[in-house]
């Protein structure tokens, strides 16, 4: 097999449409048929071919293929948004009266979807630390059929064993999703480790310049054919222009995340001598609780963590309104640095208790480390965090 970097370039395949050198973007919503007997087959799958952007469309195919491959999947389905793919990841296995296992170090949308929305449906669910494997075997019940989490979590990094919960999952026929959107492909590849559903918000790492709202879940074919189905009953597709800028991102995620990673190992050392902060979750931190499980299941640490200002939501505040050079903006994964304050943006909605129990402190600013020139984001930081 090629190297990863090999296949984030060749994936998408040799032959394209018209000796097209990339993929083209198919700007359609329908496909013509030479004859109704061909629109009958291709409607019964007697046939292979395009009918309807909705149900699939080269562009969209194209970076489902390439994505599959980077995870070591054998397909994947994408969506219009990260919170899409979630949906019909969970959507596609659970009906009423299943009940799911979900982390509780979660992006505030996934929490509240599986913890309320899935409530209405008829579907319970029981919210533990993940990084505690017997906790996770603790809330395993006769109706559980799911287990979701995110490793490492946003935003404060915590760590699950993939292996370890996979291996409790498999024989009881429960299905593990992970949400990877942290590490992305080229660090962490949670199929190898036995999960069932690797899943990404694409509007992070994967497209990599802040221009796409996606999705993209991957998993086994026989799994990802119930999800590709589920999607063309609830629309949830990605526009095939966004699927295009997605293969354009992806060419170059190796070289974005090996940068991102050195970038904010750099940024955490900085941080860690300064008496202003008082915190640092980096699972690249040897000292991290969850570093010794990071490192054996990734290759490396990615390039988005938290830290505590010294002085609070105050202390925060004031960092976040001085700082010249990094953009003050939710989301992750671009290649410029960008800088948030969860507990009253991206989390605002996870319960007290949770935030309590996770560090998610009104001091906390969570920063995605950019592909800048490193020293100029120090300056920025070191200058936005000096005592006034
Ligand atoms: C870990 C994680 N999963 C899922 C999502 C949702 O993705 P999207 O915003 O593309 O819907 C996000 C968004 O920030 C995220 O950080």
């Amino acid at each position: 097999m090629h190297g990863f970097t090999t296949r984030q370039l060749h994936a998408d395949g040799r032959r394209k449409p018209l000796n097209a050198h990339t993929m083209p973007i198919f700007l359609t919503s329908t496909f013509a048929f030479d004859s109704p007997e061909t629109g009958a087959d291709l409607f019964l799958g007697r046939r292979a071919g395009h009918v309807y952007s909705r149900m699939g469309n080269p562009t969209v195919e194209t970076v489902e293929q390439v994505v599959a491959d980077l995870e070591n999947g054998e397909a994947a389905v994408a969506f219009g948004s990260g919170m899409a793919a979630i949906q019909a990841g969970l959507l596609s296995v659970l009906k009423a009266g299943d009940h799911v296992i979900c982390g509780e170090a979660l992006y505030s949308p996934s929490l509240h979807l599986i913890t309320a929305r899935l409530a209405d449906w008829g579907i319970t669910s029981t919210v533990v630390d993940t990084s505690d494997v017997q906790a996770v075997e603790d809330a395993i019940r006769d109706d559980t059929k799911m287990m979701f989490y995110e490793t490492p979590a946003n935003p404060t990094g915590t760590i699950t064993d993939i292996r370890a919960l996979a291996e409790l999952a498999r024989p009881k026929g429960i299905v593990t999703i992970v949400d990877n959107t942290f590490a992305s492909p080229y660090f962490q590849r949670p199929l190898d480790l036995g999960a069932d559903i690797s899943l990404h918000s694409a509007t992070k790492y994967l497209n990599g310049h802040g221009d796409v709202i996606g999705g993209i879940v991957v998993a086994r074919a026989e799994l990802a054919d119930k999800i590709r189905l589920y999607r063309r009953d609830t629309g949830g597709i990605l526009s095939p222009f966004d699927a295009y800028l997605l293969l354009r991102g992806i060419r170059t995620l190796s070289l974005r995340m090996q940068r991102h990673h050195d970038n904010a190992m750099t940024l955490f050392e900085f941080l860690a001598g300064l008496p202003t902060v008082s915190k640092i979750y980096y699972p690249g931190d040897p000292q991290f609780p969850g570093h010794h499980v990071a490192a054996r299941q990734m290759t490396g640490f990615g390039g988005c963590f938290s830290f505590e200002v010294a002085g609070g939501f105050e202390a925060a505040k004031r960092l976040l309104k001085r700082l010249r050079l990094c953009t003050l903006a939710v989301s992750l994964g671009t290649v410029d640095t960008l800088i948030e304050h969860p507990a009253s943006m991206t989390h605002v909605a996870t319960p007290k208790e949770v935030m309590e129990r996770q560090g998610l402190t009104s001091g906390l600013v969570r920063i995605s480390v950019g592909c800048e020139d490193i020293e100029d984001v120090i300056a920025d930081l070191e200058e936005a965090l000096k005592p006034s």
